[in-house]
């Protein structure tokens, strides 16, 4: 379930808003300018090739990419797999990559195929934590800090558009913002 809570950058236990409301969230962040859309769910879209995936959101990746912004577009999945000793390790690890406060040169569009993660928006005095689940496009603007949570078990595929083929890099703030925050588990299981 897509989910937004806002909340006082300088306090988390200050909840302004929780809200699972989707048109509630799309006007909480297009107040802020952060583009927020839904996409039609492709069932099972954990089991579907990269490809094909492509070719089953061919018109919506187009409408969005009109202007031909987005020379490159792929696709970024992990799934749990307890079978393999290392997965843990493996998880961690592609948690931790984002999970401190950074910006991109670029906007950063995602769209969740399936799966869920959890992107902090640190906006002035606020910190808007939007969980996006299957179905949803968040754009995160070019310059904005913010970090991600993919959470303890991530399990996620989503499509990534990018201007430049390293626009994924962050330049991290070095703040440790994030720690003081919810993580998208403890979001996940708070009432
Ligand atoms: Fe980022």
């Amino acid at each position: 379930m897509t989910l937004l809570q806002v909340m006082a950058a300088a306090g988390p236990g200050d909840i302004r808003v929780r809200t699972t409301d989707e048109a509630a969230i799309t006007a909480e962040l297009a107040e802020h300018g952060i583009a927020f859309d839904r996409w039609p769910v492709v069932e099972r879209a954990e089991s579907v090739d990269s490809d094909e995936l492509l070719a089953r959101y061919a018109d919506e990746v187009a409408a969005l990419n009109e202007s031909g912004r987005y020379e490159h577009i792929d696709i970024a999945r992990i799934h749990p797999n307890d079978a393999d000793p290392a997965w843990a390790e493996v998880a961690a690890g592609a948690r931790a990559k984002f999970l401190d406060e950074h910006r991109h040169a670029e906007d950063e569009v995602r769209f969740f195929a399936a799966g869920r993660g959890c992107f902090y928006l640190h906006l002035g005095e606020e910190v808007l934590a939007v969980v996006c689940e299957a179905g949803d496009l968040l754009s995160v603007p070019a310059g904005t800090l913010h970090w991600f949570d993919m959470g303890t078990r991530p399990d996620f595929v989503a499509i990534r558009f990018f201007e430049e083929a390293d626009g994924w890099v962050g330049d991290f703030t070095g703040a440790k913002i994030s720690r003081d925050f919810p993580s998208l588990d403890e979001l996940l299981t708070a009432p």
